[in-house]
């Protein structure tokens, strides 16, 4: 009788043992289908503020749906802890540099940006014990180094100067981690002879620096696999695989490409489109093979090759990150129409973007208007309106270059 039950309670643990074991299996399948790079990462789970980055909702734009006949969906990025698409981007460089061993726990990953980016990097660089030095042209709006330094980065302001200059901000910033890495390697002399690098005794500075990691996210593929490996998945998750098309604009190219070529691996005929902002060169790059603007071909070179109120978005060079996009055409968008479309969406859907966004939505009703109705497009919804305020969202800004909206409803997209 006692091995009766006795049998009958083994046979009752072994069942629950499994079913929770079946549980704890299925479970993890369906995050890691969520969540690929838990698979990659062999089931090594990311914790704390990382874990939020992510999983962002995909919004149906009511407003550019009806109007069109299609399902235009907006991937909310927004919603990410640091504000912007770029948190996966600042995730995946670390990472990748932590695993190359290129960046160790305590060491400082430096930028050179003023933007989106180095806001990501100066948020997410604590929860892996590391610190950032971000370079900045001193003409860039207070309010960013402000915020680099309320999130505890070093800020460096620096003169603007041509990229090919050796004290370009972008230069400077690469030449910081190649600073603090020989710091590391005096520290490590240090250690073993009890001697600093110029043989004085140099007790106060043993071992401060742990080594720096130059972001580079331009010409850093970490930049187009965390939109391969992440976004495009979820965007293809979210769709449940129903999407006809793609369409974004390009800064460094990572969204455009790592999405572009997932979605293409899942289902070629998936067509992904760049809209292209004024003053950039991709728009002839993709659709003509060479990479001049109108403006120079004519020899009116712009003052700035980034000419326009958008920002984030728009480049006259390939970045190794843009040649790993899969393409099938590019639009063009101007600044009224980005900023017409930012308070449409405002007005009719209660959106509050930016202004990449705005531009990635109009590059979203073309696409929705060349292909016509009854078809799934989505785009990313990059940024908050509220990283505007001084320039795009400016009424006297923009009053001031001619690009006050009037708009009513779609009218202002020709
Ligand atoms: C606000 C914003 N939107 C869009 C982009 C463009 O994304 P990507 O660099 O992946 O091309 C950037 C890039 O810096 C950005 O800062």
């Amino acid at each position: 009788m006692a091995a009766v039950s006795l049998g009958r309670a083994v046979g009752a643990a072994t069942a629950a043992l499994s079913i929770s074991l079946i549980s704890c299996f299925l479970l993890y399948r369906a995050r890691s289908k969520l969540h690929p790079w838990m698979k990659k990462r062999g089931g090594k789970r990311r914790r704390g503020l990382v874990e939020a980055i992510g999983n962002t909702p995909l919004i149906r734009i009511n407003s550019l749906s009806d109007a069109t006949g299609c399902e235009i969906l907006g991937k909310a990025e927004f919603l990410n802890p640091g504000g912007s698409v770029k948190d996966r981007v600042a995730v995946k460089i670390i990472e990748e540099a932590i695993e190359n061993g290129e960046l160790v726990e305590g060491g400082i990953v430096t930028e050179g940006s003023a933007g989106s980016t180095a806001i990501s990097l100066a948020t997410v660089a604590p929860a892996f014990g590391c610190t950032c030095h971000v370079v900045i042209p001193d003409d860039a709006a207070i309010e960013k180094s402000q915020i680099l330094e309320a999130l505890g980065a070093v800020v460096e302001r620096v003169r603007p100067v041509s990229i090919t200059h050796k004290d370009h901000f972008v230069n400077v910033a690469k030449r910081r981690a190649i600073e603090a890495n020989n710091a590391k390697n005096d520290a490590k002399v240090e250690v073993s002879g009890h001697v600093s690098h110029n043989g004085q005794s140099d007790e106060g500075s043993e071992i401060k620096s742990r080594g720096g990691y130059f972001a580079d996210q331009f010409e850093n593929l970490a930049n187009y696999r965390a939109h391969y490996e992440w976004t495009g998945p979820e965007i293809w998750n979210q769709t449940k695989g129903r999407i006809h098309a793609f369409v974004a604009a390009a800064g460094t190219g990572g969204t455009i490409a790592g999405v572009s070529r997932f979605l293409k691996e899942k289902n070629n005929s998936i067509k992904c489109f760049l809209i292209d902002p004024p003053g950039s060169g991709l728009f002839n790059k993709v659709t003509r093979g060479v990479m001049y603007t109108k403006e120079e071909a004519e020899g009116k070179r712009l003052k700035n090759p980034f000419d326009t109120i958008t920002e984030g978005i728009g480049i006259n060079r390939v970045t190794k990150n843009f040649m790993m996009a899969e393409l099938d055409g590019a639009y063009r968008g101007t600044d009224q129409e980005a900023v017409e479309m930012s308070r449409f969406l405002l007005r009719n859907d209660g959106l509050f973007i930016g202004s990449s966004s705005a531009m990635n939505c109009v590059g979203a009703v073309r696409v929705a208007r060349a292909l016509g109705p009854g078809h799934t497009i989505v785009t990313i919804l990059c940024d908050s309106g509220m990283r505007h305020l001084s320039k795009f969202f400016n009424n006297q800004y923009l009053a001031e270059h001619g690009l006050t909206p009037t708009a009513t409803g779609l009218e202002f997209l020709s």
